[in-house]
C-alpha cells in the first residue's frame, strides 16, 4: 500500500536524515526506483512532474502502474507518491485520483493568492489522507516548463504558509533545477536557519537536488531540510549507461539480440538503481525504513 508522506518525513525531520524525492518518467523509473529503496531498506517518496503525469497517459494510469509495481514487487519499504510542482488544478486531480502526497507550487502567484490556493489544497489533501507540500519563493532554473529566476524565500511568507498546517515547505534557498551554472554561489545556509526558526520546526524541502556539492547537502539537512528532490541526476545516469551500451556496438549485435528493448534499456535502468542508493546514502535514509 501506498503511504503519505508525512509519517516518514517527520521521523526524518527529528532524527535528522532525509527522505529523497525521485522524479519517475516511465515503467524503468518505476522499477528501478523501487528497487533501491527496497535494497537500501529506505522510505521513499516517488514523485512525478505534470508533464511527465501527461506523458505516462494521465493521473489514474500513474496511480495504477506505480500501485501495481509496488504490490507485484512486494515493496516492504514505506513509499509515498508524490505529484511534483503541481499547479492548482493539478494538485487537485491528483489528490481526487489517489496520490498519497502532493506539492502545490503557487509560487508564481501574488502571495495572497498563493496562500489561498495553498490552504484549499493543504484541507482538500489531509481529508484524503494526502500530505502537502507548498512553495515559498521560485526555485531557479527551468523544469518541465516551469521556469522561474530563483530567488530567497522571504521568511515571513514561510511563517504564514506553514501556519496553515503544510506537512512540508519548499523555500528558495539559492537552489535552481538542473544543471548547476560555474558560478554558482551555493545555497544560502542563513535564509535556511532563518526559515527553519520561523516555522517552528516544520519539515523544509530542498528542490534541485542535482549537483549540490554534498557537503551542502549534508549541511541543508542538519539545518531542517527533511526531502531532496532530485530528477536531473538520475536522467544523466541512465544515459551514461545507455551511450555507453550503444557505443560499445551492443545495440547492433544481432546474435546477442541486443536490440531486444529489455536489453537496450536494463543498463540504464541498473544506473538508476545504482545512483538512488547512493543518493540515499547520502542523505542518510539508507536502512531507515522499519
Ligand atoms: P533536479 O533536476 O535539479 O535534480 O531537481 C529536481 C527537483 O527539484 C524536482 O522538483
Amino acid at each position: 500500500m501506498l503511504v503519505s508522506a508525512t509519517e516518514m518525513i517527520k521521523k526524518a525531520h527529528e532524527g535528522h536524515y532525509a527522505i529523497g524525492a525521485f522524479n519517475i518518467n516511465n515503467l524503468e523509473w518505476i522499477k528501478s526506483i523501487l528497487t533501491a529503496a527496497e535494497e537500501a531498506k529506505s522510505p521513499l517518496i516517488m514523485e512525478v512532474s505534470e508533464g511527465a503525469v501527461k506523458y505516462m497517459c494521465g493521473y489514474k494510469n500513474v496511480v495504477d502502474m506505480v500501485r501495481n509495481v509496488h504490490d507485484s514487487m512486494n515493496i516492504t519499504v514505506p513509499v509515498a507518491l508524490h505529484l511534483d510542482h503541481g499547479s492548482y488544478e493539478g494538485a487537485k486531480k491528483a489528490i481526487e485520483a489517489g496520490f498519497t502526497s502532493v506539492m502545490f507550487d503557487g509560487s508564481h502567484y501574488p502571495f495572497e493568492e498563493n496562500l489561498a490556493k495553498s490552504k484549499e489544497i493543504i484541507e482538500l489533501g489531509h481529508a484524503h489522507g494526502c500530505s502537502v507540500e507548498c512553495e515559498v519563493g521560485g526555485i531557479g532554473g527551468s523544469e518541465d516548463g516551469v521556469t522561474s529566476s530563483g530567488e530567497l524565500a522571504d521568511v515571513n511568507e514561510c511563517k504564514t504558509i506553514a501556519g496553515l498546517g503544510v506537512d512540508m515547505l519548499a523555500a528558495g534557498i539559492g537552489n535552481i533545477h538542473g544543471i548547476y551554472p560555474a558560478n554558482w554561489k551555493g545555497l544560502n545556509f542563513e535564509r535556511l536557519q532563518e526559515i527553519q526558526a520561523a516555522v517552528d520546526g516544520k519539515p523544509l524541502v530542498l528542490h534541485g537536488g542535482t549537483g549540490i556539492p554534498a557537503e551542502q547537502v549534508k549541511k541543508a539537512i542538519t539545518l531542517g531540510v527533511s526531502k531532496v528532490n532530485v530528477n536531473t541526476e538520475l536522467q544523466l545516469a541512465f544515459q551514461a549507461a545507455t551511450r555507453e551500451y550503444v557505443l560499445a556496438g551492443k545495440d547492433i549485435d544481432k546474435a546477442k539480440k541486443g536490440f531486444d528493448p529489455r536489453k537496450l534499456l536494463k543498463p540504464g535502468a541498473e544506473a538508476i538503481t545504482a545512483k538512488t542508493i547512493e543518493l540515499m546514502e547520502e542523505f542518510g535514509s539508507y536502512q531507515k525504513a522499519e
